[in-house]
């Protein structure tokens, strides 16, 4: 059923760099698919069956979805690194050169940049792509159920595969972009704070959502931005005319889109936000713990404002959170934005809209 992908993908292999995993998800979506369509076949679809398996096939797809969210942690990671490289700098620190202070000085940006990035980035391929395979899982659940005729699928493997490799965007460009965006927010809030300065973790809690307000006020440039391309963009190669597959492709950008300027995107991506900056806080704490054997207990409710560390032994703390933000083992902090109630009602209402019949008479 997904041959046809395949062959595609060898056609153009070098063009999808990250579309290895992303098309890994569409094929555990399709296998899955399959075996559901033999199920089809053998059963009466009663209202009451078709509903239960629309529920089902939505499980699963939330399954797949947190697959792929693993799956593509390393090359965002990599992606981040390779722009915001720190470790060359910690490696010219190293040699004790003259200008020892600039580099430090790179290094509390480029570091916080980093983590900060990192954070963002996350919750975007978390949320970015609930969205994406829920619209899809929508389509194909509609493909498969009873009474649909196969001739003309809503969804067929090119223009998922087609649809899914918008992903790149957040890895590429739009990760760039926020890059940049981020980067100028650190420097202003940081820029002047010296190193030797010291900062509690409720100081660095402020100085983190004074970026966080910085980064996400910006009037031209929603958040949605960086994750979507233009539609133009996306199937810019297409140059000399587009396909019915094209078309049933930017169809769906569109879709996907006009759900990530809802309201409701809005509200879902900034509580995965919230989550996602509150979960590196907590790591950070580890860090800012007071000495044993001192009065104040760990517990008291000042303990926040209670241990202070200067800002040259906060910077190598920040720069290693990128390793659990983005491990690809399941670490707590992808656990925590997968699991979260709200994504997962979000998601429910995605796939309800598009796998409603409905959608057919569109
Ligand atoms: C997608 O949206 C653009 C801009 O809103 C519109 O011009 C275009 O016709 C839409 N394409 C499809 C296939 O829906
Ligand atoms: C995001 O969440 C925070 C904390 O709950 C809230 O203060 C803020 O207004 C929210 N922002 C948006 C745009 O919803």
């Amino acid at each position: 059923m997904f041959s046809s992908v395949w062959s595609f993908i060898k056609r153009h292999k070098r063009k999808f760099i990250f579309t290895g995993v992303v098309v890994g998800g569409v094929y555990v979506l399709g296998k899955y698919a399959q075996k559901k369509m033999g199920e089809f076949q053998e059963n009466e679809a009663t209202e009451y069956i078709a509903q239960a398996r629309r529920q089902f096939h939505f499980e699963s797809n939330q399954r797949t979805c947190n697959m792929t969210v693993l799956s593509m942690l390393p090359p965002l990671k990599e992606a981040v690194v390779n722009q915001l490289n720190s470790e060359s700098l910690t490696a010219l620190l190293k040699a004790k050169p003259a200008n020892k202070l600039e580099i430090w000085e790179d290094l509390k940006i480029i570091s916080f940049t980093r983590t900060i990035v990192a954070v963002y980035s996350t919750c975007m391929l978390v949320v970015l792509l609930r969205v994406q395979l829920n619209i899809i899982g929508g389509y194909l659940y509609l493909d498969h159920s009873v009474g649909k005729s196969t001739a003309t699928p809503l969804a067929p493997p090119e223009v998922q595969q087609q649809y899914l490799s918008s992903i790149q965007h957040l890895l590429g460009d739009g990760l760039i972009a926020l890059m940049t965006v981020v980067k100028k927010a650190v420097q202003r809030s940081l820029g002047g704070v010296s190193l030797k300065q010291s900062l509690s973790l409720l100081e660095l809690e402020q100085q983190l959502s004074w970026i966080r307000a910085e980064v996400e006020a910006e009037e031209e440039r929603p958040m949605s931005w960086y994750m979507l391309a233009d539609a133009e963009d996306a199937l810019a190669d297409q140059a000399c005319g587009l396909t019915g597959n094209d078309l049933a492709t930017i169809k769906l950008l569109n879709e996907t889109r006009d759900m990530l300027d809802s309201p409701d995107f809005t509200t879902v991506l900034n509580v995965t936000l919230n989550r996602g900056f509150s979960r590196l806080l907590d790591d950070l704490a580890e860090f800012f713990r007071p000495p044993p054997g001192d009065s104040a207990s760990c517990f008291a409710p000042d303990s926040l404002a209670a241990v202070s560390l200067p800002l040259a032994k906060i910077i190598p703390i920040v720069n290693g959170q990128i390793n659990s933000i983005c491990s690809e083992t399941p670490s707590h902090f992808v656990q925590d934005l997968l699991m979260n109630d709200q994504v997962k009602e979000f998601a429910a209402n995605v796939y309800e809209t598009f796998s409603a019949p409905q959608e057919l008479q569109k």
